[in-house]
């Protein structure tokens, strides 16, 4: 955990006495960064914990403002867990809610009234009179009066104690989007497109996103007493860092708060990690020169100043704040030598080592010339997109290559799709029933019913044909390609179950059986669901369960990052480039995957085809290398060794 500075004297981890806390050069929130949001998330809940039970003890009621959304989760799962396990009562609790789309029905399963009793009020002791949520049934003539009454309600009960809020990545608090006033109440609002996508997945589409919203206003936020706001993940990355550092402005609602006097930012390392401290913590203060912060010092300095590794002069480190890092090292010289070999030992053409040559300087080992090598992909194409120059290339040079494709995807299918094959299915065969039966689910679906189990099981099988297709074409034989379908994906929804044992034996038993001596995994932690970073959990966890096992014991581990992120450059151990010709060939492997172009149904917070934006990302990783000083590739694939 990092905390800023000036926090030596508070009294618990995050707590920050009203008024103590002075800002650091460029930082003018309180914020505390914490290793991963499991961590931090126990400690906000043990802080909401104390202030209900303190209230309790002084026999007054403790009024919490809650919010929705992915960041407070694991928060309320918390909360939950001291209720059940440590008595903690929520019986004098009163709770209002930031906000709820407009219109909305509370049975929705969309709706924040449906989220919060899932995650929170139906777990608890709460009185269900003591739960304030804007009511998203309201009539337009009557929602002005019932915005008043919702701050009225507020005041009346003496105001906010406590206010947790999660981020938009338009700066939006609550939904005060961009332009909100500082002084706003609690209103409808119109939706920012760019919220409306995010939210895109949850309601299988954007055009089923309510384009209105009632929400708090900031003046109502900025009366709590407490105020702790949540940031997970890289997505958030850039609008902390103009939230924390930048100046006060209607366009990033958040910056607001800059000026509440007991306010804490809870970050996690991705989501901390455009802060200046962080980024460039060279130029804020004197740091500890680790091997790895002086690969990121060295690359940040040739791109600032435009100048391969080998051009940077005394001059350029002393400028940017490195003299300690040259006075430490000798020279320019040294230091440029010394960094530049480092980058061109990570490129290599051959990701499964170079049978029969000398490997001192490469970053797979030659031995066995012939390997063992499985893809774990957590959806039925991230294997092509984020490594398919790699994937190719470990097939060209004769690898026993596997693909494991940890989830069915099958959410991914527009109905209209199913609906397409399983139409085509019908005049295959004269035993009908079965899919009129699924014809008959597509077409009687709303946006609040998931599908059936049949069509969820056509929808995979779209997926699963399409990537044979593409493996076949990259001429992997069908007896590599596994479907995992691990159980924690298939809810039908897009909130995923825990994982459990089961998913973790499945992927043991693949490793046992195929014992490998690579394997790849999706690193990539920003996917708009998290399949991913469970993915790689589930991965991560069968590894620890079989890390004293002969099945692994010459396994290395290489992490890709999947369609929204690349690995920075000093991030990088190996580097696989990749020729016009492969980089058009990866391109034909992706278009297999048919139901996933065009109308990409969960495409994060980039409207760009899948193809479109690993092209561009392969493009700009060899464009940041030649810039660096290597050679001029048409494009790269980028991974980093995780060691366990
Ligand atoms: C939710 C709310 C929003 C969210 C924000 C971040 O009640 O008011 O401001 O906190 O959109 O959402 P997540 O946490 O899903 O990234």
């Amino acid at each position: 955990m990092i905390v800023n500075a000036k926090m030596d004297n508070t009294k618990s981890l995050i707590f920050k006495p009203a008024g103590q806390f002075e800002e650091t050069r460029f930082e003018k929130i309180h914020n505390v960064i914490f290793d991963d949001s499991e961590e931090a998330s126990k400690i906000v809940a043990l802080e909401i914990a104390e202030l209900i039970k303190q209230k309790a003890d002084e026999g007054s009621m403790c009024v919490l403002g809650l919010a929705t959304g992915s960041s407070p989760i694991k928060v309320y799962e918390e909360l939950v867990r001291f209720h059940k396990e440590d008595n903690l009562s929520f019986s004098n609790v009163i709770t209002f809610n930031l906000d709820e789309y407009f219109p909305m029905q509370p049975d929705d399963l969309q709706s924040y009234y449906h989220f919060m009793h899932e995650h929170l009020f139906n777990h608890v002791d709460i009185l269900p009179e003591n739960i304030n949520i804007p009511d998203g049934t309201i009539s337009p003539e009557d929602i002005y009066q019932y915005c008043i009454d919702y701050e009225l309600k507020i005041k009346a009960v003496g105001g906010l104690d406590f206010q947790l809020l999660g981020i938009g990545r338009t700066g939006h608090i609550g939904f005060n989007e961009p332009g909100s006033h500082y002084n706003s109440g609690t209103r409808v609002i119109t939706l920012d497109h760019i919220t409306r996508e995010d939210a895109a997945s949850a309601f299988i589409g954007i055009d089923n996103v309510p384009k209105k919203a009632i929400t708090m206003g900031i003046n109502t936020i900025k009366n709590a007493k407490r105020i702790v706001l949540l940031a997970w993940g890289l997505n958030k990355a850039k609008v902390i860092q103009k939230t924390i550092e930048g100046q006060v402005t209607s366009q990033i609602p958040a910056t607001y708060l800059q000026d509440h006097k007991n306010a804490t930012f809870i970050l996690d390392e991705e989501s901390s990690s455009e802060l200046i401290r962080i980024k460039t913590p060279w130029l804020v203060t004197s740091c500890i020169w680790t091997d790895e912060l002086k690969k990121k010092a060295v690359f940040w300095l040739s791109e600032k100043v435009n100048k391969p590794i080998l051009k940077l002069t005394d001059k350029d480190y002393n400028e940017y704040g490195m003299s300690g890092l040259i006075a430490k090292e000798g020279s320019a010289y040294d230091l440029n030598i010394s960094i530049f070999n480092q980058l061109q030992h990570t490129i290599t053409g051959w990701p499964g080592g170079k049978p029969n040559a000398d490997d001192t300087n490469r970053p797979e080992r030659a031995f066995p010339p012939k390997k063992r090598v499985i893809i774990f992909s957590p959806h039925p194409d991230d294997d092509v997109i984020s490594m398919g120059g790699t994937f190719d290339r470990l097939v060209q040079q004769g690898h026993d290559v596997h693909i494991a494709y940890q989830t069915s995807g099958n959410i991914a299918v527009t109905d209209e799709d199913a609906r397409k094959f399983a139409e085509t299915a019908l005049t295959l065969t004269s035993d009908t029933k079965k899919i009129e039966g699924m014809l008959k689910d597509i077409q009687s679906k709303t946006s609040n019913t998931i599908d059936s189990k049949e069509v969820r099981s056509l929808k995979g099988t779209i997926r699963r044909t399409e990537s044979l297709a593409a493996t076949r074409y990259l001429e992997v034989p069908d007896t590599n390609v596994h479907f995992l379908n691990l159980p924690f994906y298939e809810t039908g929804t897009v909130k995923k179950n825990n994982l459990s044992e089961e998913d973790i034996d499945i992927m043991c038993s693949l490793i046992e059986e195929i014992k490998p001596h690579q394997i790849y995994a999706a690193g990539d932690l920003a996917d708009p669901h998290g399949t991913h970073k469970v993915c790689l959990d589930a991965l991560f966890m069968a590894l620890e369960r079989m890390k004293y096992e002969d099945a692994i014991k010459d396994c290395w581990v290489w992490l890709y990052r999947g369609a929204w992120f690349e690995w920075d450059s000093h991030e990088i151990d190996m580097a696989v480039p990749m020729s016009p010709d492969q980089v058009i060939k990866k391109r034909n492997a992706i278009f297999f995957h048919q139901s996933q172009k065009d109308k990409v149904m969960f495409r994060g917070d980039d409207s760009r085809e899948f193809w479109v934006r690993a092209e561009d990302r392969n493009r700009l990783t060899a464009k940041k290398y030649h810039q660096l000083g290597m050679a001029d590739y048409a494009a790269i694939e980028a991974f980093k060794r995780y060691y366990f």
